[in-house]
């Protein structure tokens, strides 16, 4: 089936939809390096430019629409404007994008979006609901489900809401979690540069557990990490991030690491700094999460 794919970063969900057998026709992001990155390990390449600025008209068919939309508007730690910031509205570019394949005779039969967690409470459900009418408006069933990654194979917390969105009308079911075994130690780097270990200063700072009326524990070497962030180069606390203890002392995790708790196979290209680097791992989605949605997707749809 072909996809096109909207925010596609540095394609952490398009590599779950290629693993499963899907063809990528058409990708955008506006952030260069995460185009260059995408670049350098699909076939396809990623238009870059900002998707307001994109004629529609564009877009070749495809039968999946995909992309997590910018979640800053709907984040627990962004303001909770919802709608009324304007990067809230790209949810709308995505319905204009959905009505223009319609006008040309051509809708997509699956769209699958995906947000942070706090998207199905804002506003007190107000946000959600106006999106699945529109949704629906477009002859949508919609399916959200909230999953973890740490039930599908890696050993990272981290909750995002999916939309699964048919035009069939079947009853969606998301794939069931796994067991998970493996832990951060497991996936380790073994003798990083001295760069990324920790100087006994910001080692104080780091393990602080927070100040004034903020409180929060700060531990390292977790078994299953906490959450990677797009700041994380900027290194917080460590009630924030993830911090590991290896012979020569502490340290905060490599790139390489980070794209491993998100599911990325060994042979994806890391050409970017390492802030980049971390901003684009720490905003993609898992992998293995988007790989068993998408299969599962193409199972029941198949089925069908
Ligand atoms: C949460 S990230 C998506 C990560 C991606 N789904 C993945 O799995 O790797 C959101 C992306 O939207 C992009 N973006 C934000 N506003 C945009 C716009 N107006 N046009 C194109 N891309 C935009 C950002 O550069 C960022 O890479």
């Amino acid at each position: 089936m072909r996809v096109a794919s909207l925010f596609c970063g540095c394609g952490g969900l398009d590599m779950g939809f290629v693993k499963a057998g899907y063809d990528i026709v058409w990708s955008n992001d506006f952030d260069k390096y995460a185009v260059q990155t995408y670049n350098l390990n699909f076939n396809h390449p990623a238009v870059c430019g900002d998707i307001n600025k994109i004629d529609l008209n564009d877009i070749p068919e495809h039968d999946v629409l995909i992309g997590g939309f910018p979640c800053q508007p709907f984040s627990m730690m962004g303001k909770e404007q919802g709608f009324s910031d304007h990067r809230g509205t790209l949810f709308f570019k995505v319905m204009e994008i959905i009505n223009n394949q319609r006008e040309r005779g051509h809708q997509p039969r699956i769209v699958v979006l995906e947000n942070v967690r706090n998207l199905m409470t804002h506003d007190k459900g107000r946000t959600f609901a106006v999106m699945k009418q529109e949704l629906e408006k477009l002859e949508y069933h919609v399916f959200p489900a909230n999953l973890n990654s740490a039930d599908y194979g890696v050993p990272q917390t981290r909750n995002r809401v999916f939309l699964v969105c048919l035009m069939d009308d079947i009853k969606y079911i998301f794939p069931a979690p796994e067991r998970n075994e493996k832990k951060v130690q497991d996936i380790l780097e073994q003798n990083v540069k001295d760069k990324y270990f920790l100087s006994e200063r910001i080692l104080k700072t780091i393990m602080s557990n927070g100040t004034g009326g903020y409180y929060a524990k700060s531990e390292i070497d977790l078994p299953i990490a906490r959450p990677l962030t797009a700041t994380m180069a900027k290194m917080h606390r460590a009630c924030q991030d993830n911090y590991v203890t290896q012979e020569k002392g502490v340290r905060r995790l490599t790139p390489r690491e980070c794209a491993r708790l998100q599911g990325f196979p060994e042979t994806f290209k890391i050409e970017v700094s390492d802030a980049q680097a971390y901003k684009q791992f720490g905003n993609a989605v898992t992998v293995n999460v988007s790989y068993a949605i998408a299969k599962s997707i193409l199972e029941q749809v198949e089925n069908e």
